[in-house]
């Protein structure tokens, strides 16, 4: 594979972290208001950007390039990209493009998934598939892809266009393996990684690289903060997975559950398992592996999780990746930019939808 960022994952997959040992002395933490208002100007102008890149299109992708931005969305990955170009010392309006891109690719993958996962909703509205059909949502989702490369090929950066091919494979790649394995009971802890590493993991890595990339830092830095961003992108799969065992529909935005009923072992599920009884496994898995949960239902399932301890084990795990992604920053100067990635870690660890 041609991309940097797919090239470098053994070397930089993350291991558990050994708690109390090595800890970054932070400065006080930032609030989640103080982290997005460092970018908070920049956020507005990727706003706008979206609402040109929209305006390209013929009907209905103009549509639904509309309805997709209005319907909110926390603008992580783009907060993200800002972040790191900033922390890296870079200040021109580029970084507005490439956030731009990396929402559009998001949102992308995002319509797709929905198809493929048959979802009702996301973002607390009627997803785009439901609403305008399959047909229209995959070629809408190709067309905001290639719209992202079109805006990207504009930087004339091969190295930035290298990372974002290499990244949208992994992203399918991400979703291929998703559907081989769905269903899968027995899913190993490895190829839930996998599947992590490659469907939320490269993208959250890949907006810290180009903030490196745009502020010409040494490939040693822009390795620690693509390492930071894989740390952070684990453990917020991981908050994702817990918060549809615990959340609501109404704070999600999406039904909870829906990873059970779509077929997909997460890793509280491959704990859950590690955990129960011999008779209660044999049950579970069968209603899972079957999909018609008559010998346990969801909700049953949900409570098991919690009362085996499974989502305590599964946010523990976070928390390493958040203290490792922490780690990575060590050597860094400070500055605000360096204090919003340090504090960035424990507020997704943290977050509730
Ligand atoms: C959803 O990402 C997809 C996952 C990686 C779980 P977000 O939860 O960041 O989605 P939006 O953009 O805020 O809706
Ligand atoms: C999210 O996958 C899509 C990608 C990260 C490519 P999921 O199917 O697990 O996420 P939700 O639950 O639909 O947001
Ligand atoms: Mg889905
Ligand atoms: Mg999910």
């Amino acid at each position: 594979m041609s991309s940097g960022l797919v090239g470098t994952k053994s070397a930089c997959l993350p291991r558990p972290a050994e708690r109390g040992k090595g800890h970054t002395s932070s400065p006080a933490r930032l609030t989640v208001k103080e982290i997005f208002d460092l970018v908070r100007g920049d956020l507005e102008k990727v706003e706008q950007e979206l609402t040109l890149q929209s305006l390209d299109a013929i009907q209905p992708v103009a549509q639904i390039g509309h309805y997709l931005q209005s319907s909110g969305g926390k603008r992580l990955r783009p907060a993200l990209l800002l972040l790191s170009s900033k922390f890296c010392g870079y200040s021109g309006d580029a970084a507005i493009r490439l956030a731009a891109v990396m929402e559009l690719i998001h949102t992308a993958t995002l319509v797709h998934d929905d198809v493929i996962d048959k979802a009702e909703t996301r973002r607390g509205r009627a997803s785009i598939n439901h609403r305008w059909g399959n047909h229209l949502s995959v070629l809408a989702g190709d067309w905001f892809y290639m719209q992202a490369f079109s805006v990207a090929l504009r930087e004339r950066n091969f190295r930035i266009l290298d990372l974002l091919i290499g990244l949208t494979q992994a992203m399918v790649e991400g979703e291929l393996l998703q559907l081989q394995c769905l269903g899968k009971a027995d899913l190993t802890e490895d190829e839930y990684f996998d599947l992590a590493y490659r469907k939320t993991a490269c993208l959250f890595s890949a907006c810290l690289r180009i903030g490196a990339l745009l502020g010409s830092r040494s490939e040693e830095e822009e390795n620690k903060l693509g390492n930071y961003g894989l740390n952070l992108g684990l453990a917020f799969q991981l908050v994702d997975d817990i918060l549809d065992f615990t959340s609501s529909e109404a704070k999600l935005g999406k039904p909870v559950g829906s990873d059970l009923r779509e077929g997909k072992a997460t890793l509280p599920f491959v704990y859950l398992l590690k955990r129960l009884p011999e008779h209660d496994v044999h049950r579970v898995a069968k209603a899972f592996e079957r999909g018609d949960f008559q010998t346990a239902v969801p909700p049953e399932i949900l409570e098991l999780a919690k009362q085996v301890g499974a989502l305590s084990k599964v946010r523990e795990r976070a928390m390493d990746f958040a203290q490792q992604a922490k780690r990575c920053l060590e050597g860094f100067p400070s500055s605000p930019y360096h204090e919003a990635l340090l504090s960035l870690p424990d507020f997704i660890v943290e977050r509730e939808s």
